[in-house]
C-alpha cells in the first residue's frame, strides 16, 4: 500500500464564502485539533472516536429510514444539550446519511453555526461531500426537503474506504465516474487511469480528480439551474429503477444501471461512440461485480418503474426530462421528450435491455 505524503488542498467557492477540502492521511485527527463542540458520527465509529475525543459524540445509525426531521431534531437538542453556541461548532463524521442530517442541524441551529465534515464512505469523498446541500426524506418520499449548507473544511482520508463493504465502494466509484464523464472527454480519459492504480494514492487521485471536476460545475451553477443538471445523468432512470426495485438497487449502482439505460436509448438511433462504448464497459464490470443484472430485471415491478418515472421531479408539465449522452460539447446533454405512452416505453425498454446485460 502506497503511503500518501503531502495532504492536497481544494477551495470551493460558494455563495456564502469558500470552503476547503484536505485529503490525505489522518485527517480525523487534524478535523478533530480544531475542537469542535459536538461530533455527529456514524454509529460504526463510536470506538475509533472514543480514543481520539474527550467528549461524548451525537451517534447516528445510518439508515436511510432515519434520515427524517425527528432525527435532526433529536441532533439539535443533543447540540443545545452540550451548551453549543453560535460561535461554537460541529464535526459530522460519517457517509451520506450522516452528512445530510448533520449539514440540515448546523443550517437550522441558531440559524446556523460552523461545521466541518469528514467523509467516510467513497461516495461522499467523491460526491456528496461538495456541494452544501441537505436532503431530508418526509413520510414515504425521499429527499423532500433540505438546504443549501456547506461545511467550513471537509477532511478527506481515503483509509476510510478500506472497510467499505463491496458494494458501497463501487456505488462510490460509479458516482465518480459520472462526474468525470460529464466534466468532458479528457477528464473522462484521466479518470480512467487513475481508477486502475492501487491503493491509497490511487483513491487519493480519484477522490481529488472528481472532485475538481464536481467543483467546476458547483461554481458555474450553484444552485442547479443549468450545468449542474448534467450530473443527474443516469439518476431518471436510477431514481425509478430503485422506487420498482423496492429499493433492492442501492442509489450508485441504479445510478449505474441508469447510464446504461441512457447509453441504450442513444444507441437505439445512432452508433455509440469510442467513448460512450468505453464508459458502458467500465460501468458494467462496477455493477456487475456486486449485482446480478438478470435477477434485479425479474424482481423489479415494472408499473412501479413507470410511475416512479412519471412523477420525477425533473420532468415538466409536457415533457420528459432525460440527461443522454451527445455527441457535441461536454459528452452529455438535457433532451425533453413529449409526454406519453410511447416515451415512456422506450424509457422503459432501454432499461429492460441495460438489465438484460447484452451490448448496446
Ligand atoms: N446531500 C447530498 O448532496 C447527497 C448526494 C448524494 C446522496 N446523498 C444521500 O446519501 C445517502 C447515502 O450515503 P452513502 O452512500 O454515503 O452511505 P451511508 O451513509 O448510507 O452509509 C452506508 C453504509 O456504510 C456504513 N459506513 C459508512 N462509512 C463506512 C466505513 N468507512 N467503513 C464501513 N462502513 C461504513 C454505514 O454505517 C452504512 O451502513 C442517501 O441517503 C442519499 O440520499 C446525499
Ligand atoms: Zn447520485
Amino acid at each position: 500500500m502506497s503511503a500518501v505524503s503531502e495532504p492536497r488542498r481544494l477551495t470551493i467557492g460558494s455563495s456564502t464564502g469558500p470552503y476547503e477540502v484536505i485529503i490525505g492521511t489522518g485527517q480525523l485527527a487534524e478535523a478533530l485539533q480544531a475542537m469542535p463542540t459536538v461530533v455527529v458520527a456514524d454509529r460504526i465509529f463510536e470506538s475509533m472516536l472514543t480514543g481520539m475525543w474527550d467528549g461524548r459524540p451525537v451517534l447516528l445509525d445510518a439508515t436511510e429510514p432515519n434520515k427524517t426531521l425527528s432525527t435532526v431534531e433529536h441532533v439539535i437538542q443533543e447540540m443545545k444539550l452540550v451548551g453549543l453556541r453560535r460561535d461554537g461548532s460541529m464535526l459530522a463524521v460519517g457517509g451520506g446519511v450522516v452528512q445530510d442530517v448533520a449539514t440540515l442541524a448546523a443550517q437550522l441551529y441558531m440559524r446556523g453555526i460552523s461545521w466541518s465534515l469528514v467523509p467516510t464512505t467513497l461516495m461522499s469523498m467523491t460526491d456528496s461531500c461538495l456541494g452544501g446541500k441537505s436532503s431530508i426524506n418526509v413520510g414515504s418520499t425521499k429527499n423532500l426537503v433540505g438546504g443549501f449548507y456547506p461545511p467550513q473544511t471537509i477532511h478527506i482520508d481515503p483509509i476510510f474506504a478500506d472497510t467499505l463493504a463491496p458494494a458501497d465502494l463501487a456505488c462510490g466509484y460509479l458516482e465518480a465516474v459520472k462526474i468525470a464523464y460529464c466534466r468532458g472527454p479528457e477528464t473522462f480519459l484521466d479518470y480512467l487511469r487513475v481508477a486502475t492504480e492501487p491503493g491509497h494514492a490511487g483513491l487519493t487521485e480519484v477522490v481529488s480528480l472528481t472532485l475538481s471536476a464536481k467543483r467546476w460545475f458547483i461554481e458555474v451553477d450553484e444552485f442547479d439551474r443549468a450545468e449542474r443538471r448534467m450530473l443527474n445523468f443516469g439518476h431518471t432512470f436510477g431514481h425509478a429503477l430503485e422506487a420498482g426495485s423496492h429499493f433492492a438497487a442501492k442509489h450508485g449502482i441504479a445510478v449505474g444501471i441508469g447510464m446504461l439505460a441512457a447509453l441504450r436509448y442513444v444507441a437505439e438511433e445512432r452508433a455509440l461512440t469510442e467513448r460512450e462504448v468505453a464508459l458502458g464497459d467500465y460501468v458494467s464490470g462496477l455493477v456487475d461485480g456486486v449485482i446480478d443484472r438478470v435477477d434485479l430485471h425479474r424482481s423489479t415491478d415494472w408499473e412501479l418503474f413507470r410511475t416512479a418515472f412519471d412523477s420525477d421531479k425533473k420532468h415538466r408539465a409536457n415533457c420528459y426530462a432525460l440527461i443522454l449522452p451527445c455527441q457535441e460539447g461536454l459528452g452529455v446533454a438535457l433532451r425533453e421528450i413529449e409526454r406519453s405512452g410511447d416515451s415512456l416505453q422506450r424509457v422503459q425498454a432501454a432499461l429492460e435491455g441495460a438489465l438484460r446485460g447484452s451490448k448496446p
